[in-house]
């Protein structure tokens, strides 16, 4: 059986040889007679797969040595329900809502406090990112979401808050661009779609960040005592740590995220392009915030939607379906996506163009 191209949103395509090396390393992993799977989180050979898997996300996004970084259980809607129990120390907390996840993890936080929507891009079908170049200062967090998964739109600035912390989910473009990780106090994705399997979350946070959580936030969601035992308070999410670092090995190998980055764009270039040609399809997304990772476009007609989807899916690219509240298409097009995915993914639809028109 020959593999598809897989364009699902999450979880996603993992890069052939890290699934391969871990098929190797199923049933013995490095002569230890065990599967990562089987192994005590506390042993010596576990021990160093964590530690490598931090080093190397530390060397690929430049981590500076006063941020911590943890591996931890429960996605990133359990990390944005964290942000609020470990940082509202004031009440007060300024969010930028530019699409579901966002709005979600405002919904959230206003448990515990005074929620601010300071931008929103609702008024639009979130088809945008807002700007905003000024912020109250006595917030006690900003919270963004970088990249928006279902509307494909994503951030090109990183908001200037001052002493505000910024708080950001990059769980749909972590490790896909170089990013400058010192102008966020706290960074947090979920590992499923460019860093392995579900299950995993990575959270990066300045360590002048801990030690700020509220009373009733339950131990697994202190981020203080999460750093304080090495993201081993209980079972870590071991084999989807295993796999990111497998992952991260993979775009190590390649170059770093400069050459990511470049990948990514021109795999990008390539479905945006022929979008703005096309009489068929249209993007959904404004161009200056036009997502590298999830591109979404529609033709206007939901049966035409629906059957560019089904004869896709018979040539081999799937889950190109968009989410229900844009409708029509979504090709996520992450890290593991191969160029030759996005370019037979086009051709396809200049074929398809051709008989539909
Ligand atoms: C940007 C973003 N934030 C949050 C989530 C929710 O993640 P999880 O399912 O890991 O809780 C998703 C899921 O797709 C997402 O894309």
């Amino acid at each position: 059986m020959s593999r598809v191209y897989n364009f699902s949103a999450g979880p996603s395509m993992l890069p052939l040889a890290v699934l391969e090396q871990a098929a190797k390393e199923m049933t013995d992993y490095n002569g230890s007679g065990m599967s990562v799977m089987e192994m005590s989180h506390r042993s010596p050979v576990y021990e160093s797969v964590i530690a490598e898997t931090e080093k190397d996300i530390r060397t690929l996004m430049s981590i500076p040595d006063n941020y911590k970084v943890l591996f931890l259980q429960g996605g990133a809607t359990t990390q944005f329900s964290a942000v609020p129990l470990n940082l509202m120390k004031t009440g007060k907390a300024d969010y930028i809502v530019s699409g579901q996840f966002s709005g979600k993890a405002a919904k959230e936080a206003e448990k515990y406090g005074a929620v601010k929507v300071i931008a929103s891009s609702k008024d639009k079908n979130f088809t945008y990112v807002p700007y905003v170049g000024d912020f109250s200062d006595d917030a006690d967090y900003v919270h963004i979401c970088w990249n928006n998964t279902i509307f494909g739109t994503a951030f090109n600035y990183i908001p200037e808050t001052g002493t505000t912390p910024l708080v950001a989910d990059m769980s749909s473009s972590i490790l896909s661009q170089p990013i400058d990780v010192s102008k966020f106090a706290v960074i947090y994705a979920g590992a499923q779609k460019n860093m392995g399997p579900a299950g995993l979350t990575v959270v990066i946070v300045r360590e002048d960040m801990l030690g700020m959580s509220r009373p009733e936030t339950p131990v697994m969601l202190d981020w203080k005592v999460q750093a304080e035992n090495d993201s081993m308070y209980n079972t870590p999410p071991c084999y989807s740590i295993y796999v990111a670092g497998l992952v991260f090995k993979w775009i190590l190998a390649l170059g770093g995220l400069d050459e990511m980055k470049k990948i990514n764009e021109r795999k990008a270039a390539v479905l945006y392009d022929y979008l703005d040609g096309s009489k068929l399809f249209k993007p959904t997304a404004v161009k200056e915030n036009r997502s590298l990772m999830n591109v979404c476009f529609v033709t206007g007609n939901p049966d035409t939607d629906k059957k560019f989807c089904s004869e896709a899916a018979k040539a081999g690219f799937v889950n190109i379906k968009g989410h229900r509240s844009v409708g029509g298409m979504r090709a996520s097009i992450y890290n593991a996506m191969p160029v030759e995915g996005v370019e037979l993914l086009v051709k396809f639809m200049e074929e398809f163009e051709r008989s539909n028109a």
